[in-house]
């Protein structure tokens, strides 16, 4: 019987040792191969993908058991070998949730409760073995879309409400019949993969894990449109995942599949190109300057890509998953992908990145339209602290802040802008009670603050006054005429800036404005400030009790409150039995 161990050996189970732990396999399973020879067994162990349970990293899959086993260390190498040919289960290594062990990778919830359609290869094959993508489907949109005309390709991703998935969320059928439409001998593709927002890295993990399929939506892309060259702008620090890039699209012209005459119906060229890692190089024409060896600024539109993009050409761009959408939406036609939207503007799934004080942080998979509920508690495990979510911060810089009462909402587009905030790229952020959304704001302003251009005045001053207004209310130092004016000037940045990175900026502070409206108030200058009396017995119950940790003191001693920390809710001095809390 033929056993394979499957590691993965992505950017973040490297990072804790996975390569030791294959080699390690290797060892273990070279050393006993007689002893295999013996019991006609025969183990390969591959390279393989994320699964997206980055919490458990270096992740190990066997095969065709399914057992899961995590945290593996190369110590932990023999053993897997030894209970793959002696077929027993090894119970420390599997995964744990609420003292329930799971042995299969399908029936542990993280998994079993996804829809992995973009992620479904991850975990499961070699990433640069093309046999493991033909055989798993690869190729079959492709083949089925070089026999269409260019407009039935086209057609069939509008009827799908394919949305572009880096952020603005347009009709990708769309973008490429302007594309196909566009006058001029030379057209080019961009595939953007240059994430940029804190917390988020699905499109690294699918680009590491399944590099073919992004590749081959490229493919589609060209013949559709007619382009005929391409740039992948990935960021410098995803070293992995700019060389497995490099090898995929070597390896697809030495099939055959990249280069002249592709399936003897068309012609592309895809290079890479490295980005210096700047947030704003993510925003389409900035990107396309920073290609051309110009300053990363985003130009003014219009006129718009389709029309004059990269180097004065007809250009699309789409980000690393709206491509890797379309093979399989081609392979399985609109109305799969459809069904998996919730009838709104989009279909099909949506890759999340789940980070913050989330038990299990990672990618995952689930149907537009999924309650965020579900993903944090059913798929996600809830929060780490046990402590009670305060809300979720999602789509990034640009996204905003939602409160715990409202994530019975379905993430879908509309859903998301209702609320004051995006889907974005699918970044999640949890955050718990001990969090501040005040230093949650200064956070992502200071963070576009020093991202922002610079170019345009609404957005390079207005972030920075955005900042130092919050900073001052975090301080004590505002008045109830600080918060209008917070408020006004974001309403200003948000109409007045040049592209997506400054009127995006004020979401963070709009949505926290309306939902943690009182923890700013509670700090306007006027509000009581509490301090503690030499009449403290050092009981330590505000210590526990107080929402933001800012009470300093050991039990028995004195304690104090920290002023630049304190929200000024009066939960101490509620709870103080000793009337050690002053109230001023
Ligand atoms: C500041 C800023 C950063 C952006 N960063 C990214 C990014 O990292 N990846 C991405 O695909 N789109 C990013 N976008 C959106 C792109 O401008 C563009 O809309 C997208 O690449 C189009 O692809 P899509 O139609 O497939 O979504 C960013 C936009 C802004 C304003
Ligand atoms: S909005 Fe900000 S990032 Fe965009 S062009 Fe203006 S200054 Fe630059
Ligand atoms: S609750 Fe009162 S007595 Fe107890 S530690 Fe706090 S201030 Fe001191
Ligand atoms: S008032 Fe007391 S309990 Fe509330 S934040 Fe300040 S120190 Fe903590
Ligand atoms: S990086 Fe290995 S499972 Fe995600």
């Amino acid at each position: 019987m033929k056993h394979i161990i499957r590691v993965c050996t992505c950017t973040g189970c490297q990072a804790n040792g996975s390569l030791e732990v294959f080699e390690g396999l290797c060892r273990a399973v070279s050393g006993r191969k007689k002893e295999c020879e013996g019991k006609g067994i025969e183990i390969e162990v591959k390279e393989t993908g994320c699964t997206g349970l980055s919490e458990t990293v270096p992740n190990v899959l066997v095969e065709p058991s399914g057992i899961l086993y995590v945290n593996v260390n190369e110590d932990k190498a023999e053993r897997i070998v030894d209970s793959v040919i002696n077929n027993y289960v090894i119970d420390e290594m599997l995964f744990e949730l609420d003292g329930k062990k799971y042995g299969k990778l399908t029936d542990v919830p993280f998994f079993a409760l996804q829809e992995r359609v973009l992620l479904a290869r991850c975990g499961y094959t070699t990433p640069l073995s093309l046999s493991d993508y033909i055989e798993s489907g690869g190729f079959e949109g492709l083949k089925a879309a070089v026999s269409m005309k260019q407009d039935e390709i086209i057609d069939i991703l509008k009827r799908a409400k394919l949305r572009g998935r880096g952020g603005a969320g347009f009709l990708t059928g769309i973008k490429w019949r302007f594309l196909k439409n566009a006058k001029g001998n030379e057209k080019f593709l961009i595939c953007n993969a240059d994430e940029g927002d804190p917390g988020a890295f699905m499109d690294r993990s699918l680009l590491e894990s399944d590099p073919f399929a992004v590749l081959e939506g490229m493919l589609i892309g060209a013949y559709a449109t007619g382009a005929t060259r391409s740039f992948i702008y990935i960021r410098e620090e995803y070293p992995l995942a700019i060389d497995k890039v490099k090898t995929a699209i070597d390896i697809l012209k030495e099939n055959g599949y990249l280069g002249n005459n592709v399936l003897e119906k068309f012609s592309f060229d895809i290079e890479i190109r490295k980005g210096a890692g700047a947030f704003v190089c993510g925003e389409e024409t900035a990107l396309m300057n920073s290609v051309e060896g110009k300053r990363g600024q985003p130009r003014i539109k219009p006129p718009f890509p389709a029309e004059r993009g990269i180097f004065g050409k007809p250009t699309n761009i789409n980000n690393v998953k709206t491509y890797a959408f379309v093979p399989l939406i081609l392979r399985n036609g609109p109305e799969w992908f459809l069904d998996k939207g919730n009838g709104k503007s989009s279909g099909g799934t949506l890759l999340i990145c789940l980070t913050g004080k989330i038990r299990l942080n990672g990618v995952v998979e689930v149907k537009m339209g999924t309650a965020l509920r579900k993903v944090i508690y059913d798929i996600g495990g809830g929060l780490k602290s046990g402590k009670r979510l305060k809300g979720v911060q999602t789509g990034g810089p640009s996204g905003g802040c939602i409160p715990e009462a409202l994530i019975d909402t379905e993430i879908d587009y509309e859903s998301m802008q209702e609320l004051g905030s995006i889907i974005g790229s699918g970044g999640i952020i949890c955050i718990d009670e001990d969090d501040s959304i005040i230093d949650l704001c200064i956070f992502f302003l200071d963070f576009l603050e020093k991202e922002s251009c610079g170019q345009c005045t609404p957005c390079r001053e207005g972030i920075i006054q955005m900042k130092d207004l919050i900073i001052k209310i975090k301080e004590r130092k505002a008045s109830e005429q600080d918060i209008a004016m917070l408020e006004k000037l974001a309403v200003y940045v948000r109409d007045n800036s040049l592209c997506g990175l400054g009127q995006t900026s004020p979401n963070v502070v709009l949505s926290s404005l309306k939902y943690f409206r009182d923890e700013f108030e509670r700090r306007i200058s006027g509000k009581p400030v509490f301090k503690i009396n030499e009449k403290c017995t050092g009981c330590h119950l505000c210590f526990l009790k107080c929402p933001v940790k800012a009470i300093n003191g050991s039990p028995k001693e004195i304690h104090e409150i920290i002023q630049e920390k304190c929200i000024g809710c009066g939960i101490c001095y509620d709870v103080c039995k000793f009337q050690a809390i002053d109230k001023e």
